[in-house]
């Protein structure tokens, strides 16, 4: 029996790039350790990098007419803003997030709405063509040919099948679902392994490319919440995005990571349903738990993710430790930061923590990366170790620093009109935020160091 001739298996080292016909476990060229990768030898002819961007002439920058790419939308609205104002011919999205937390869903809501005006294609490996029916049923999308969910779809899990469908059909967008379940040929290793992984990521790459077909590839999370797989799965699409937020509650968040097409850190909120996942279109009280009365150790911050702010209630808890190592836990927010804040309090405001333990959440699921955060984080565990609830319609933004100073954050006055549309009445932010023309309904407390800050709030009481 004739057998078709396999491509020879070659080893490349992730770091230099450096190859070796054998694995071994220090890359011969750069002497990294385990970096060397199974992939496939390619004639030079068809080199696979090659259609990433197709070769021109070399021109002048000035030369060159800048034209703003063309977008279509995602038939989701909150989807729509992660991506920058929606999905660009050709362009390449990974989404990634947790088992269970939306991600075919959200997909399938999409390409739905899409396929009324567009060919769109559903490739799945993890479900079947039954399973999914059912839950386009359940979902509500099923309709009639030109209607909602009149979309293609294709289990399939190997790439070289899923290349001919999408030569043959020509779909605008095809969802890959997900691309730790897809194999190619070529490779003789299991599918989800780092090389094959690797391989049909770069692959659908190209065909997105050559094509002008806008995929959106599912991709599935470590442990730590990083996309399982390669890292350079994240250089070689155009957008990364992540699916946040608690399984327990019903809300979740869309992160854009990385958008060659548009701004970062921009967020979409949604709620999971029984119908699907419904966009929240003025999330800003959202997390905020609700307290009949004040309670201590709750502060009230504006934070702003992308180009809206967000109120969101910062938790802290002080409890005297019983270990020599307190522990410093935090939930949402920055750890190390936790500690660096704390040792300012104790330094330039003579609060001691050091036989206390502290825990700080972020109510709702919600995590937190900016600096902004600092003050709500000190005056919550300030509010906690004194049990005494933080005055009524308080809210707060602002960064610390290891002088103890209170150092401004960007869009100042967003965050205070957003708040002040709340119903929140006193502001304690960084001096240099301070409005130049007061915003109607709330006080605005300007202040320049921790102990001040801290002080402030005593007067208040
Ligand atoms: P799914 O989208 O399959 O998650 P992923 O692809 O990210 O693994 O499933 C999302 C979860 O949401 C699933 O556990 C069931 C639930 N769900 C709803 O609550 N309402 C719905 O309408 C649907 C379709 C799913
Ligand atoms: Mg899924």
């Amino acid at each position: 029996m004739a057998k078709a001739a396999k491509a020879k298996t070659l080893y490349t080292c992730s770091e230099c790039g450096g190859q070796a016909p054998k694995w071994t476990g220090q890359c011969a060229a750069c002497g990294a350790w385990n970096t060397l990768l199974e992939t496939v030898e390619q004639a030079p002819s068809a080199h696979r990098f090659q259609a990433l961007a197709k070769s021109s002439p070399v021109r002048r920058l000035a030369e060159i007419e800048a034209s703003d790419v063309p977008r279509f939308t995602t038939g989701v609205g909150e989807f729509d803003r992660v991506l920058g104002g929606g999905l660009v011919p050709g362009g390449v999205v990974l989404i990634g997030g947790d088992p269970g937390i939306g991600k075919s869903t959200l997909l399938l809501q999409s390409l739905a709405e899409i396929a009324r005006e567009r060919p769109a294609l559903y490739v799945s490996g993890e479900e079947s063509g039954a399973q999914i029916a059912l839950r386009a049923q359940r979902l509500g999308l099923v309709g009639e040919p030109g209607a909602v969910g009149d979309l293609a779809l294709l289990a399939e899990i190997q790439l070289e099948k899923i290349q001919a469908t999408i030569d043959e059909h020509r779909p605008e967008v095809a969802v890959i679902d997900s691309i730790q379940t897809i194999y190619s040929e070529a490779l003789t290793s299991a599918p989800g392994s780092v090389a094959q992984v690797r391989e049909c990521a770069a692959q659908l790459t190209r065909i997105a490319k050559q094509t002008g077909t806008a995929i959106i590839m599912v991709g599935h999370v470590t442990k730590e919440g990083s996309l399982a797989g390669p890292r350079v799965l994240e250089h070689i699409v155009d957008t990364v995005l992540y699916f946040e937020g608690d399984t327990h509650s019903s809300f979740r968040l869309v992160r854009a990571f990385k958008n060659r097409f548009g701004a970062v850190n921009e967020l979409g909120v949604f709620a999971m349903t029984e119908k699907g996942l419904r966009g929240v279109a003025n999330p800003s009280a959202l997390f905020l738990s609700q307290h009949e009365q004040s309670v201590a150790g709750s502060c009230v911050l504006v934070t702003q993710e992308g180009s809206r702010p967000l109120l969101v209630e910062v938790q802290a808890l002080v409890d005297t430790a019983h270990v020599p190592n307190p522990r410093r836990l935090a939930v949402g927010l920055e750890q190390n930061r936790l500690a660096l804040l704390l040792a300012v309090l104790h330094r330039h405001a003579g609060i001691a923590c050091f036989d206390q333990d502290v825990f700080l959440n972020a109510v709702g699921g919600v995590k937190i990366t900016e600096p902004a955060a600092d003050l709500a984080v000190l005056l919550a565990i300030h509010s906690s170790m004194r049990n005494k609830p933080l005055p009524k319609g308080l809210i707060t933004f602002g960064e610390v620093g290891l002088a103890g100073e209170i150092r401004p954050s960007p869009r100042g006055q967003d965050r205070l009109k957003e708040a002040a549309k709340l119903g929140f009445s006193v502001a304690l932010i960084p001096k240099a935020n301070a409005p130049k023309q007061a915003i109607d309904g709330l006080k605005v407390i300007a202040v320049d160091r921790i102990e001040e800050a801290i002080d402030r709030v005593r007067d208040l009481e």
